[in-house]
Parts: C-alpha cells; structure tokens; sequence
C-alpha cells in the first residue's frame, strides 16, 4: 500500500506539513512519501501560457506520483479563506491535463489547520466540496485549530479530545481501505 501526503504550502516550515507527516507516521507499516510542493513549483497558470509552451511536465509529474498511490493524506494550509497561491498553481495546471481528474479517484484523508481557532475550516470546506469533482475519493476530514496550542513537535497532537477525533478517523479510512 502506498500513502502520499502532501501539505497545501510552500512554507519550509509548515504546520499542515506537520500534520501530514504526523497522521503518515499511524501508516508506518506502509510506503510512505510525502511531497513538498516547491518541488512542483511552476509558472503561474496562464491560457496563454498553456497555448504557447504547453502543460509543464512538472504537473504531469505530480499527477503521476497520485496515480502510484493508494491513499492521498492532504492538509491545506488557509490563504484568505482559501488554497495558498502555490497549491492552487499545481491543482489549476494538474486540472488541465487531458482526459484527467485531478486526484485521479484516489482515497483522500482531507484535513486542514492553522495558528487560529477555526483550523483552515474555510480552506477544508472549499476543499470539500470542490475536491470529489476532480476526482477525490473524500474518506473524511480534520481540522486542527489552534495548532501552536494543540500540537508538539515531539508529541504530535496534544489535545486528548483532537487526538481521539483524529484517531478514530484514520482508523475508519484503515477499515475502509482493508489496511
Ligand atoms: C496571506 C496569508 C493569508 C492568511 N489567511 C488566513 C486565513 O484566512 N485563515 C487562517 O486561519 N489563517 C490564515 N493565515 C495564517 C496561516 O494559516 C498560517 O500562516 C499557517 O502557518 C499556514 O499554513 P502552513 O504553515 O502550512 O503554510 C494566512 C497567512 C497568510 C500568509
């Protein structure tokens, strides 16, 4: 089984990047891989730009990396209510692709967090209900708010109530996928 993760950030130090290799260590036992999306970073979506110099192969690189996949794990870091400009950049030229949806019916864990107390509940609900058109197999979400009180680098998720919410989700994406 092989899990990818990615954060929705281009920050060196993000917390959804945290969350993703945090919630990636309950799946261990698996193939782990968790991306960095300045790997992936590319001019900014533009129609003349797809006209002129085509789709960039870095998309179709990305793209690929989730057809090898079996789950998806996503926390999307919150940009004025919505997907930070470098996640949105991926998903617009991954979404041209031909003949593509996105997340290529893949399982998602879809989670989202941020410093404030509504945890990216914006980001996670724009995600939500955008993601499963292009393809995402939804299995649940999770937001952590306030996650500079909730959560330690070396102890992960500190809040026992969160922690149990988290849990019995990746259990139930664990039963769902007979992992
Ligand atoms: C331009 C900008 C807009 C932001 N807008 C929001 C927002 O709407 N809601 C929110 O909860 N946090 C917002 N934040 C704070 C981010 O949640 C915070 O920077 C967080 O660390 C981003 O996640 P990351 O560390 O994974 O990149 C914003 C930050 C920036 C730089």
């Amino acid at each position: 089984m092989k899990i990818l993760g990615f954060a929705g950030s281009n920050s060196s130090e993000s917390i959804n990047r945290k969350l993703v290799r945090y919630v990636s260590s309950y799946f261990s036992e698996h193939e782990v891989e968790v991306l960095d999306l300045n790997d992936y970073e590319m001019p900014i979506y533009s129609m003349d730009r797809e006209r002129d110099d085509g789709i960039p192969l870095l998309a179709y690189a990305f793209a690929q990396k989730i057809d090898e996949c079996d789950l998806l794990i996503v926390s999307l870091a919150e940009n004025n209510s919505a997907y930070s400009a470098a996640f949105k950049n991926i998903f617009d030229w991954v979404s041209r692709i031909p003949q593509r949806k996105v997340f290529g019916e893949k399982p998602m864990l879809l989670m989202a967090t941020s410093p404030g107390p509504r945890g990216g509940a914006s980001v996670l609900e724009l995600a939500k209900a955008r993601f499963p058109r292009n393809g995402a197999e939804i299995t649940d979400t999770f937001s952590l708010p306030a996650f500079y009180e909730n959560f330690d680098d070396a102890k992960g998720i500190v809040s026992i109530e969160l922690r149990l919410q988290l849990e019995s989700k990746i259990k139930s994406v664990k039963e769902r996928l007979q992992i």
